[in-house]
């Protein structure tokens, strides 16, 4: 979390940095900051609240100059307020310093500063680094040699850059955990946590590794490792435009991205299919397929929206290729010495692809010998590097917090991985086929559920000031329904839960009265007959029901109070269909409430601290 930013070159920096901060607001929004340092001008600007206040106060300050760095936070230590903003600065003002990440050991580390004589105006770990650089500044290293020196110092991750006054013409940066970018201009440089802040200036850029420290001066860049090795490093096209990242007319990036559904999902098929032959071919798992066909057990780690495809993922592949599969919370699966080894492949599922737990469960899964396999949203991410091979899911850049397109790509990914493997299993040449034309109607079907979109915001209209929320699904949809709640919760600050709809009976049913709605997802599958008698419990208790039904059910139109018809498809990817209710139901409800559902309170788009 954090975004960070930076310039130099030969243009006025503010503006770059505040329009890069912006495009970097999903990673945290609660108080920004922006130090410049040339030609004379030596200032900071930090303010509480989102970058549109920052850009106020720079306004009014009529800030200028050559060189700067910027810092969109994301609070960790210390709440968010103006003095724990970034950047931060040592005693005399000649260091400026912003930093994405946590450093463990800060408390060790800033009682040492303190006695040396330091003293600290915020609550932040970040603060403690620009001391560090300082002291080896103190002890007459140059800049670059003191950043080294102070990182072999910290446990923890960091994307840092650093300004100091003595050497006005440098940025020096580093990497070790938080994604850092250089982006290559011509007699300019610029750097951020991700190529969204660079892409209107710049399409060529280098991504650091971790343990990397680059110095950059307007006319020229170095990099080299932390143990002072120099690295060549190789520029790279990056193919993204920049509508891809602007709201494109939408309200939010949240509608936007839940619209562009029908593409995205093409998107992530494409050229993928043979479909004569009833196979899949995924480029990224070329030389792999083998292995993971044998494998003796597939697990999918994941955390959160992604986390919910791996479900997804776990009842389709175990049906298909027979293979047993688990998913497993990133976050716990790194901590609890999990028996996973050569036999083993591991898929690690991140939109981001910068997840810490998800990054550091994957490095778990290598060092045990297990196939680590990635599937990732964001092209040259930290998990699309480090893992062995994988799938990008080609959705296209996701910036509103809330996953919506992401996950629905993510299981079309998932259900190619599922026809691949099968395939080179027992899955026949008719199933193969018939799962490929399945999957290539779905955009269209697709755009047939966004056409709801006026009629679900009238059923939004009646559920604005519930305070709780169940959404109940079985078999394949019961991931659909917690993503269903965790879609509104996340943004709509309603307390929903999701449940297997049978499990109602044991305990959640307690819960049922007229004033708690409950969502059924309730397609006509082989378990429809018992989601009919578990929406009859709960109109029984006179709950409001909510359900998600199939064109042509007109059974469910008696038992429930609202409806939203969606086509049918294979029971395999029904959830690729019946998540986009209910993510426009979850936004509707949140615009409602006035709610800002690109950036909602406390949560960051890409999680990179543990
Ligand atoms: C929810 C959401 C989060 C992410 C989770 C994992 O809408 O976006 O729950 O799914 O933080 O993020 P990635 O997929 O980037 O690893």
């Amino acid at each position: 979390m954090c975004g960070i930013v930076g310039y130099i070159g030969d243009r006025d920096c503010v503006p770059i940095i505040i329009e890069g901060l912006k495009r970097l607001e999903y990673r945290g929004y609660d108080s920004a900051g922006i130090a410049v340092l040339s030609d004379g001008t030596k200032e900071v600007i930090k303010t509480k609240g989102k970058v549109s206040e920052l850009e106020a106060e720079v306004a009014k300050q009529g800030l200028a100059g050559k060189m700067g760095i910027g810092h969109t936070r994301w609070a960790t230590h210390g709440v968010p307020n103006q003095l724990n903003a970034h950047p931060h600065f040592n005693q005399e003002k000649t260091l400026f310093l912003i930093h994405n990440g946590i450093i463990e050991n800060y408390s060790e580390l800033k009682n040492k500063l303190i006695k040396k004589g330091y003293s600290f105006y915020s609550e932040t770990d970040s603060e403690v680094v620009v001391n560090l650089i300082d002291r080896y500044i103190k002890k007459g290293r140059d800049l670059a040699a003191a950043v080294k020196y102070a990182l072999n110092k910290i446990d923890g991750t960091y994307g840092l850059a650093v300004m100091y006054e003595n050497e006005p013409d440098k940025i020096v940066v580093a990497r070790k955990g938080s994604p850092l970018v250089l982006g290559i201009g011509e007699g300019e440089y610029y750097i951020a946590s991700d190529v969204n802040a660079l892409i209107a200036y710049t399409q060529h850029v280098v991504y650091l590794n971790d343990d990397e420290i680059a110095e950059i001066t307007k006319d020229s860049f170095t990099v080299r490792t932390i143990t002072d090795e120099e690295i060549q490093h190789e520029i790279l096209k990056v193919e993204m435009t920049e509508d891809e990242i602007t709201k494109s007319g939408y309200p939010h990036f949240m509608l936007k991205e839940i619209m562009e559904q029908p593409l995205s999902i093409e998107n992530s098929m494409r050229g993928r299919f043979i479909t004569d032959e009833g196979i899949v071919k995924l480029g990224g798992l070329i030389g792999y397929e083998d292995r993971i066909a044998r494998s003796k057990r597939i697990i999918l780690s994941a955390c959160g929206t992604s986390w919910h495809a791996a479900l997804v993922g776990e009842y389709m592949l175990e049906e298909f290729t027979g293979i047993p599969v688990e998913v497993e919370y990133a976050s716990e699966f790194r901590y609890r010495n999990p028996i996973v080894g050569e036999d083993d492949t591991v898929f690690f599922i991140s939109q981001s692809g910068e997840t810490a737990d998800t990054l550091a469960a994957m490095r778990e899964a290598k060092r045990k010998g297990a196939l680590a396999l990635g599937i990732c949203n964001v092209v040259g991410s930290s998990i699309a590097r480090e893992s062995e091979a994988g799938v990008y899911i080609h959705a296209g850049p996701e910036i509103g917090v809330a996953s919506t397109k992401a996950f629905t790509s993510q299981l079309v990914v998932l259900s190619l991985i599922t026809i691949l493997i099968a395939r080179k299993r027992n899955m026949d040449f008719e199933i193969g086929v018939e799962l490929i034309e399945n999957l290539k109607a779905l955009p269209q079907k697709v755009e047939e559920i966004l056409k709801l979109n006026d009629e679900i915001e009238k059923i939004a209209e009646h559920y604005v000031n519930s305070n709780n929320f169940l959404y109940l699904g079985r078999g394949y949809n019961f991931p659909v329904a917690l993503e269903g709640a965790l879609k509104l919760k996340e943004i709509s600050y309603i307390h929903a839960e999701g449940y297997p709809a049978a499990e109602m009976k044991h305990g959640p049913i307690a819960l049922i009265d007229e004033n708690m709605p409950t969502v059924f997802i309730a397609p006509k599958d082989a378990v429809y007959d018992k989601i009919l008698s578990n929406i009859e419990e709960v109109k029984a208790r006179k709950g409001k029901i909510i359900a998600i039904a199939h064109v042509d059910d007109t059974r469910i139109d008696e038992l429930v109070d609202h409806v939203i018809k969606i086509p049918e498809c294979h029971y395999l990817f029904q959830p690729i269909l019946n998540v986009i209710p209910l993510q426009i139901l979850a936004y509707h409800i949140a615009v409602k409430k006035g709610l800002n559902v690109d950036q909602p309170r406390n949560l960051a788009k890409s999680v990179t601290v543990e």
